[in-house]
């Protein structure tokens, strides 16, 4: 058993801010020395700068600047700076969060040099070994002394992969301490009137992932149904640079009623989402963010590595073709959505019993050796 006092909490893209915000301030609150690490994946000040001022999360203390590359060379970039920041600083403990590429690269590291590994959102999995999710996924949580899950599926999945009990820690959504402690500011600012909408009369789109949006045949399918479904409700469309990229390089029209919008900071987001008839996604996240908001979820996947959004939560997994997307978004129209539960430990509080977790000492795999 290791006691553990000086702590490096890694973030690198967009979705890890959230839920290392809770988590880095917990653990600060408990008198630790906890070191900031930013790998730079995402770089943007819409997709990381912005994020910090929202959710109060100090600067960090390292920038590796890593930026954007194939996903093998943005891993590699990665290994080297961290492992000299990991030699400076001499955590007891590194935490990554989510499953990205910095993630699985940050995990490598803390593995490589002996040091105790923490995996905040450990044991999801979405069974399709082609998202390169998946893969940061898996081998994150196989480097991870310490695996922290968020529902009970998580502790399941790590089970029938034969991890040991020990090392498995059910603490809750930390990505939902976030959401819970900022709605109400969220709400404030009248997100949707900045855009000409009117709340419970619009929906919300996102799409990323590289199987949505990289082939311009599905992407050009998606916009199509997209504009259909516009007719009837208008959709917001907050873009990322990845998919702008890609409408722009194929020059592909962007149809009446979606509205193109730049990505917006996080207390936006979540004010539009809030405030929204649905959302359509194929973001991991945000399947979560609208179970715990009520919100019903269209996602547009054929997986998803967070079922319990489906089974207790608002989502509904459509998968990707297009042809499915009207009738799905008229049957929301008619009955509502579905109404859902908030799942068990999605109270706000995560972020504390993960610093209880850390603070009562983890058992390695070197010691058990
Ligand atoms: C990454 C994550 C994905 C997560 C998503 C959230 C991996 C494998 N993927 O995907 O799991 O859901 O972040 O956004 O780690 N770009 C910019 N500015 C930025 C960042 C990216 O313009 O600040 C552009 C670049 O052209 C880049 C592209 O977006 O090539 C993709 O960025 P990348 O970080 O490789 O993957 P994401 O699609 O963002």
């Amino acid at each position: 058993m290791i006691s553990v006092k000086r702590v490096t909490c890694v973030v690198g893209a967009r979705p890890n801010f959230m839920k290392m915000a809770p988590v880095h301030a917990a653990l600060r609150s408990r008198g630790l020395d906890v070191r900031l690490v930013h790998t730079g994946q995402h770089y943007d000040e819409r997709m990381s700068a912005i994020f910090f001022d929202d959710l109060g999360m100090p600067r960090p203390d390292a920038f590796l600047g890593v930026g954007s590359a194939s996903h093998a060379v943005q891993t590699a970039r990665v290994l080297e700076p961290f492992d000299a920041d990991c030699a400076a600083f001499e955590p007891d403990l590194v935490l990554v969060a989510g499953d990205v590429n910095s993630t699985l690269a940050c995990a490598l590291v803390g593995a490589k040099r002996g040091i105790a590994v923490g995996h905040v959102e450990a044991g999801l999995r979405s069974g399709d070994w082609r998202m390169p999710e998946e893969i940061n996924r898996v081998l994150t949580d196989h480097a991870s002394d310490l695996l922290l899950t968020p529902s009970s599926d998580g502790d399941d999945n790590l089970l029938a992969e034969g991890i040991a009990s020990w090392r498995i820690a059910r603490v809750g959504n930390c990505m939902i301490d976030s959401l819970r402690a900022h709605l109400e500011r969220a709400l404030q600012a009248d997100g949707p009137g900045r855009f000409g909408l009117a709340p419970g009369e619009y929906g919300v789109v996102t799409l990323h992932r590289p199987s949505n949006v990289d082939e311009v045949g599905q992407l050009s399918g998606l916009l199509a149904a997209l504009g259909r479904v516009a007719r009837d409700l208008p959709l917001l469309f907050p873009i990322h640079p990845r998919t702008r990229g890609r409408i722009e390089d194929a020059c592909l029209s962007v149809p009446v009623g979606l509205q193109l919008i730049e990505p917006l900071g996080y207390l936006d987001f979540l004010g539009v989402m809030a405030q929204a008839r649905l959302m359509l996604t194929d973001s991991g996240g945000i399947q979560e963010e609208t179970t715990a908001l009520g919100v019903p979820c269209l996602t547009l996947r054929d997986s998803t590595e967070r079922p319990i959004t489906v089974t207790e939560g608002t989502n509904t997994v459509l998968g990707s073709d297009p042809a499915a997307i009207e009738a799905a978004v008229a049957e929301v129209l008619r009955t509502g959505g579905r109404r859902g539960r908030i799942p068990d430990l999605w109270d706000g509080h995560a972020g504390e019993r993960v610093a209880t977790r850390v603070c009562a000492g983890i058992r390695t795999l070197a010691e058990r050796a």
